[in-house]
């Protein structure tokens, strides 16, 4: 897939950059500025960041690895993410997670971002999503979904893009 940066982002990221007293403190407005134009950062969206901010790309890349906010890969259109902190793990996020990964065949043991070979579903597990007394809690792209069952995650799974 080819990276091309519009003129308007590019003269919007321009002119933030004016309010920095160095360039490079504009990083992290480059990389969400970024993410949200194209879902994720790419090492052509690095390449670009870097030498628009006169950086070094491993200084980007320290960056997009750094803080889990920034993908580095496509998200499916469906993103499920499910909360593994201490309530959601209580009422049984774990199983729940198995059981989204099972019925879109993929790794329920894998540490980072799944995404199925169509695109279709991404699921992740993610810290707290604020919503601790319905555990166990689902984001589904922007939709909280409370005390989820399995028969639950189906339903969400048969409504998915
Ligand atoms: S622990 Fe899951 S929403 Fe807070």
């Amino acid at each position: 897939m080819s990276f091309a940066v519009s003129a308007q982002l590019e003269a919007r990221l321009d002119e933030l950059t004016t309010h920095y007293p160095v360039k490079r403190s504009a990083s992290l407005m480059f990389l969400h500025a970024l993410q949200e134009e194209f879902g994720h950062i790419s090492p052509e969206a690095v390449e670009w960041t870097a030498k628009k901010l006169g950086l070094q790309p491993i200084n980007v890349y320290e960056l997009v690895t750094f803080y889990p906010m920034f993908r580095q890969e496509p998200l499916g259109k469906t993103h499920v993410k499910v909360c593994r902190t201490l309530s959601c793990a209580l009422a049984g996020s774990a199983s729940i997670r198995d059981h989204f990964c099972k019925k879109l065949g993929l790794d329920p043991h894998a540490h980072t971002p799944q995404t199925t070979p169509d695109g279709k579903f991404t699921v992740e597990f993610v810290e707290c999503l604020a919503a601790c007394g319905t555990a166990p809690v689902v984001l589904v792209n922007e939709n909280l979904h409370e005390q989820v069952t399995t028969a639950k995650a189906d339903a969400i799974l048969a409504g998915g893009k």
